[in-house]
């Protein structure tokens, strides 16, 4: 068992700091990309609020296939021209949607979706993945979140 102690009120950057430290400490030495994905979607899920789905989808034969994630059963294969992962993953970019109904080609695997963060993890440059928030509420993420899960992403790119 593994118990992590994460204020989930606390200021987001603190929040983030100590989900990093956490993240850090679950996947370091453990080479099965598959387990440390799906811890670092439970461990997302349990300490960052306000969200209906976290999970990777990972680059596999030029399209995205659904990976570990906690939420709802989701869409299991998104081509690199659809929706805001697809944007994600073709451009290398973080994608902050506000109002994702207002995202031309989102695609809506949970109806309760209002916006979404979604972030590249790269190696050598390259998007091996994406890791995908999803919140009930509108304008959910910041910056802040971004550059919290952009750290996390980082981290997972020698670990996934
Ligand atoms: N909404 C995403 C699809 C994945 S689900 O949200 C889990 C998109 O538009 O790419």
């Amino acid at each position: 068992m593994y118990a992590f102690d994460i204020a989930t009120d606390a200021p987001k950057a603190e929040l983030y700091a100590e989900l990093l430290k956490a993240a850090d400490a679950l996947t370091a030495g453990e080479a099965d990309g598959i387990a440390n994905m799906a811890n670092i979607s439970a461990l997302i899920w349990q300490f960052v609020p306000e969200l209906n789905w976290v999970g990777f989808y990972r680059m596999v034969g030029g399209e995205l296939v659904l990976g570990p994630f906690q939420g709802k059963s989701a869409c299991i294969r998104i081509p690199l021209t659809k929706g805001v992962c697809g944007a994600a993953a073709r451009t290398g970019e973080t994608q902050l949607v506000e109002d994702v109904h207002a995202f031309p080609g989102h695609i809506a695997c949970d109806a309760a979706s209002r916006s979404e963060l979604v972030v590249p993890v790269k190696r050598d440059g390259v998007v091996i993945a994406v890791i995908d928030l999803d919140s009930p509420l509108p304008a959910r993420f910041d910056a802040e979140d971004a550059k919290g899960i952009e750290a996390l992403a980082n981290l997972l790119a020698s670990r996934i």
